[in-house]
């Protein structure tokens, strides 16, 4: 699996998330208490930017009509959708490395 890098964990944490633009999508990195996700941020309903959206607990918030994803999963906790798609993550050291491509399953972010 073909990782890059995608920041650094002071500036993730500090800003909450950053988006990246991988093969031609927008992907966004989110850190949630001690943990950092990846994710497709492209909302299932109507396709609102979720890098917008607010994050508490685990979950992101769609700013447009509000449906939730959990970061860890990519799930939607209001309606039957596809899952967001999913990047693989790494801590190297300081630095945050994510998939260049969606992966499936696999290890859902990582703590620190
Ligand atoms: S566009 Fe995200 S909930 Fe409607």
């Amino acid at each position: 699996m073909e990782m890059v890098k995608a920041g650094r964990v002071g500036e993730v944490r500090e800003r909450g998330r950053k988006v990246l633009a991988l093969l031609g999508r927008k992907v966004g990195v989110f850190a949630d208490g001690d943990g950092f996700f990846a994710l497709e941020l492209t909302c299932k309903h109507q396709g609102a930017d979720l890098s917008a959206g607010r994050v508490v607990g685990g979950v992101v918030t769609c700013p447009r009509h509000g449906w939730r994803y959990e970061l860890a999963t990519g799930r939607c906790l209001d309606h039957a959708s596809a899952p967001l798609r999913r990047h693989a993550l790494e801590l190297r050291g300081e630095e945050i490395w994510i998939s260049l491509g969606p992966v499936e399953g696999g290890a859902p972010g990582s703590n620190r």
